[in-house]
């Protein structure tokens, strides 16, 4: 049995409308069973609350663990790693950051309390596999568009922006291959682009703006400083360019290539849950 951690968000839901549509058995665990609509058996468990995440830990042999992006995201990978202990789990796919970011002095908050985590899984004994996705291509739904512009404060550096969707199949691969090995892999599209492309690829126009301004920008859509340094951060680290190389490792998991951007602006398909 496959517990499923993150089953009503972007990368998740996707995760699990896979497993329900393959017949694989695997068991959402959510905050709130029954509110959500997941293609899973449900059960409930926190992130936050170690003892519930044991419980809904019974019987699993794996764990898809994904946590959001947050100030007690930390602790949340704390408690999912012990109750895993304490549970008998075989082996933990984790979705971590893009690995570029990762590091003791990494890009922001959330690629350092990733790169901490992955240490401590590793030392656990328990088998493993992180994901490292770049940036999500889904992250593009929620940028504002203004007329015709697309105003965002992230440069014009290459970046292997990747799509969701491949993420999960990355997951669902992986975690119904009991002999893959030990092991990291860096998910990226098919080739970097820049925001101009994005924006080209919208018909519409990419000004990038300077993060100043869009650390203005957020504060008044009533973004917390946690979100603000993080988004800022990130906009620096993938401005940089440093995400920009694409690897083979989505074909390598699926067996097919990764989605572009035209592809995911072309099929829009959503499944998050409601
Ligand atoms: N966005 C990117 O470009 C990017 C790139 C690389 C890596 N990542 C990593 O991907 C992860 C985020 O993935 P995502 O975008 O798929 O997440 P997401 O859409 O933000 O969804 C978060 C999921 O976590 C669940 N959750 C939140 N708090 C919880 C709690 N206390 N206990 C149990 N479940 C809880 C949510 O459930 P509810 O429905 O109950 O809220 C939801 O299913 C982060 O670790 C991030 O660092 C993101």
């Amino acid at each position: 049995m496959i517990a499923v951690l993150g089953a009503t968000g972007t990368i998740g839901s996707h995760l699990a409308q896979l497993f329900a549509e393959r017949g694989i058995p695997a068991r959402a665990i959510v905050r709130s069973p029954g509110e959500r609509n997941v293609p899973l058996q449900t059960t409930g468990g926190d992130l936050l609350d170690r003892t519930s995440l044991e419980q809904a830990l019974d019987g699993a042999s794996q764990l898809f663990l994904l946590t959001p992006h947050g100030p007690q995201q930390d602790a949340m990978e704390r408690n999912a790693l012990a109750a895993a202990q304490a549970a008998g789990i075989e082996r933990i796919v984790k979705v971590s950051g893009g690995a570029p970011s990762l590091g003791p002095n990494g890009a922001s908050p959330t690629s350092i309390t990733h790169w901490y985590s992955e240490q401590r899984i590793e030392a656990s004994g328990i088998k493993f596999q992180f994901l490292r996705p770049s940036f999500l291509m889904q992250n593009l739904l929620g940028m504002q568009l203004i007329g015709g512009v697309m105003p965002a404060p992230m440069g014009n550096g290459p970046i292997a922006m990747v799509d969701a969707r491949d993420v999960a199949e990355c997951a669902a691969a992986l975690l119904a291959n009991g002999d893959a090995p030990d092991g990291a892999w860096q998910l990226t599209g098919p080739a970097s682009v820049t925001f101009s492309d994005v924006a080209r690829v919208r018909g519409v126009r990419y000004v990038s703006i300077p993060p100043r301004i869009a650390r203005m920008a957020l504060k008044r859509r009533g973004a917390s400083p946690f979100e603000i340094d993080h988004s800022i951060r990130m906009a620096r680290y993938f401005a940089s360019g440093a995400d920009g190389s694409a690897t083979g490792d989505v074909e390598e998991l699926t067996g097919h290539l990764p989605r572009s951007v035209e592809n995911f602006f072309n099929d829009q398909t959503p499944v998050k849950g409601s």
